[in-house]
C-alpha cells in the first residue's frame, strides 16, 4: 500500500527580479512515501532550498500543486500555512536557528507552545526529545554554551518534539566539522530506522549517498526524468 506523504505536481516557483524572471523551480513533479530517507541534491542555485521551503510550507508555489500528508497546501494563506507547518514539519537548518536568549529545553519547547500544549506536558515532551538526541545533561544551557554539534542536536530535538509527518534538513552538517557532522548523520540514520520520513538537502555526494534515495535538481528541474 502506498502512503504518499509529499506530492508535488508540476510545481513552479518564479521570482520576478525587475525585468527578469528567475525560475527557481521550473516544473517539478515527484512523490515521497512515508518512511523514505531522501537526499535533495544539486549544485548551488539549482532550487534545493526553494523546494524545501515549499515542502515545509514556508512558501507557496507560483503554479502547480503541493500536498503534504494529504493536505493541499498550494494556495493557503500564511496563518493556515503556519498551522500545517507547525503540525506536520520539523526543520533542521545549517545555522541551527536556535533562539539565543533561552535554554536548550525552552528552544525545544517552542513548537509545542504554538500547538497549545500545557506547560507541564511541553516540558516532559521536550525533555524526552533531548534525551532522544543524547543531550539530557545540557538542557539548561543556552545555545552559546553549547558546541556546534550539540546545537544541531538541540535543533534535531526541536524538529522531533511534536512528532511531525516529515523532517526537513537543509545542509544540516554544513556548519560542522566532519566528525561532528557524521554524528548528526548517524542520528538521522536512527530516525529513519524508527520509521520517520526524512528529506536532507545537500550538495555533498557522501551525505547524499547515505540516504536511500536521491533526487537531483538542476536549473529548477529534476534531473534524469
Ligand atoms: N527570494 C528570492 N528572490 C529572488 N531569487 C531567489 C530567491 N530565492 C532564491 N532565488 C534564486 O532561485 C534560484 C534557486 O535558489 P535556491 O533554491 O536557494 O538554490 P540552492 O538551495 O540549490 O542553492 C537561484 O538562482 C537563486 O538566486
Ligand atoms: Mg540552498
Amino acid at each position: 500500500m502506498t502512503d504518499t506523504v509529499i506530492r508535488l505536481d508540476d510545481v513552479r516557483r518564479y521570482y520576478v527580479m525587475g525585468e527578469n524572471i528567475v525560475k527557481a523551480l521550473d516544473g517539478v513533479t515527484l512523490e515521497i512515501q512515508r518512511g523514505e530517507y531522501t537526499a535533495i541534491m544539486g549544485p548551488s542555485g539549482s532550487g534545493k532550498s526553494t523546494m524545501m521551503h515549499l515542502i515545509g510550507c514556508l512558501d507557496t508555489p507560483t503554479e502547480g500543486k503541493i500536498s503534504i500528508d494529504y493536505e493541499d497546501v498550494s494556495d493557503l494563506r500564511e496563518a493556515e500555512l503556519a498551522f500545517i507547518r507547525n503540525e506536520k514539519v520539523g526543520f533542521i537548518f545549517q545555522q541551527f536557528n536556535l533562539l539565543s536568549r533561552i535554554s536548550a529545553l525552552e528552544n525545544v519547547m517552542t513548537p509545542l507552545l504554538y500547538a497549545g500544549i500545557p506547560v507541564k506536558q511541553r516540558k516532559e515532551m521536550a525533555i524526552a526529545a533531548l534525551e532522544r538526541v543524547g543531550l539530557a545533561d545540557r538542557m539548561k544551557h543556552r545555545p552559546n554554551e553549547l558546541s556546534g554539534g550539540q546545537k544541531q542536536r538541540v535543533s534535531v530535538a526541536r524538529a522531533l518534539v511534536n512528532d511531525p509527518s516529515i523532517i526537513l534538513a537543509d545542509e544540516p552538517t554544513g556548519a560542522l566539522d566532519t566528525k561532528t557532522g557524521d554524528q548528526i548523520l548517524e542520528l538521522f540514520d536512527e530516525l529513519h530506522a524508527e520509521g520517520r520520513t526524512l528529506l536532507v538537502v545537500t550538495h555533498d555526494d557522501g551525505i547524499g549517498g547515505r540516504c536511500l534515495r536521491q533526487i537531483r535538481l538542476r536549473d529548477g528541474k529534476v534531473e534524469g526524468l
